[in-house]
């Protein structure tokens, strides 16, 4: 019989639990239009609403016992959360011989330096291959001023990269590939974000989905996360240092931010930093160059870029070697 009180304590507690963020007025006066049996007013159902959730003053202080309802068991209400925060993803141990190549920009990426890096990666026999973001230049989705692309021009720039993956996993094939989103990468879900909001989340339109990563086995890590090889952290960039024009030693720039041992690509410059910390302790950061055009549109001349990869070994505890490779005219130096 809903009008006695074990009843209606037991029908709030079921309201409590699908809304537990509804105001009391509000959920005492749907539990009023939905219940019309009930003999209580709204407000006497507001009353006991609110000795359920702990806001009644003293009456409620015996209630805050039962969690069901509360956090803590001292505070009365605190509001559901409805995000996360974002985590690294950690290698394991066995992913300790790592290749690093970023920024190709497909379809403004240059062969030659590609060619020499993953031969090199293949003679090292890597077991694990990141591709330190901007693998796709993304032209068509920028919001930066372009040449108006051609009907066909993103479907031959996904085209190309997907082939390049597959080939990838065919020159691999049996390392661990993670692509690490680019800020480039991104600008196709920013683009489907604000021009097509009507597809924007049906997975069928990520690019996860247009590049099958899956069918090649290929893990993608989106731009909010970064990654630990060991003790060195791994990220495209873009959120650690803002825009291409990194400061002049773009290293020590990732480590003023980071005070971390790290690795990024995105500002197509190969650069150290070597750094002791009050311990004695070493941390080191560096920024690897990039394997596309050293001659891009927004800075067709004087520009630093040059061309290189990198390479991570890795050992118990989490210590690790990196050598950053730089490639000019032709060279691994
Ligand atoms: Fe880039
Ligand atoms: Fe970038």
């Amino acid at each position: 019989m809903p009008g006695k009180p074990r009843a209606i304590g037991i029908l709030i507690k079921k309201y409590l639990a699908k809304y537990p963020d509804m105001p009391s007025l509000t959920i005492s006066k749907l539990i009023k239009a939905e219940n019309p049996g009930l003999i209580q007013d709204v407000e006497m159902i507001r009353s006991n609403v609110r000795i359920y959730r702990g806001t009644h003053g003293k009456r409620a202080v015996k209630m805050l016992k039962d969690k069901t309802f509360f956090g803590t068991g001292k505070i009365a209400y605190i509001p559901t959360e409805e995000s996360g925060d974002y985590v690294p993803l950690i290698l394991s141990e066995n992913d300790d011989n790592i290749g690093v190549i970023s920024d190709l920009h497909i379809p403004n990426h240059r062969n030659q330096p590609l060619i020499l890096a993953l031969e090199k990666l293949i003679d090292l026999k890597i077991n694990t291959l990141l591709i330190n973001g901007d693998l796709l230049d993304n032209t068509p989705f920028t919001r930066f001023d372009k040449a108006p692309p051609s009907i066909g021009d993103a479907k031959r720039y996904f085209d190309k990269a997907e082939m390049f993956l597959e080939g990838l996993r065919g020159q691999f094939p049996k390392a661990r590939i993670i692509w690490l989103e680019g800020n480039h990468d991104h600008w196709y879900t920013k683009w489907l974000m604000k021009k097509a909001p009507e597809v924007f989340g049906d997975q069928y339109f990520s690019l996860t989905e247009r590049m099958h990563l899956s069918d090649h086995g290929i893990e993608f890590l989106p731009q909010e996360r970064f990654l630990m090889a060991g003790k060195l952290a791994v990220a495209h960039g873009h959120h650690i240092i803002r825009g291409l024009f990194a400061p002049v030693n773009a290293a020590r720039g990732v480590f003023l931010r980071t005070k971390k041992s790290c690795m990024i690509g995105h500002v197509h410059v190969t650069s150290q930093h070597m750094e002791k910390d009050l311990m004695g302790d070493l941390i080191g950061t560096w920024s690897t160059g990039c394997l596309c055009t050293l001659t891009p549109d927004y800075q067709p001349m004087a520009g630093k870029a040059n061309h290189g990869f990198a390479h991570i070994t890795t050992s118990k505890g989490g210590e690790f070697h990196v050598r950053n490779y730089h490639i000019h005219k032709g060279k691994i130096l």
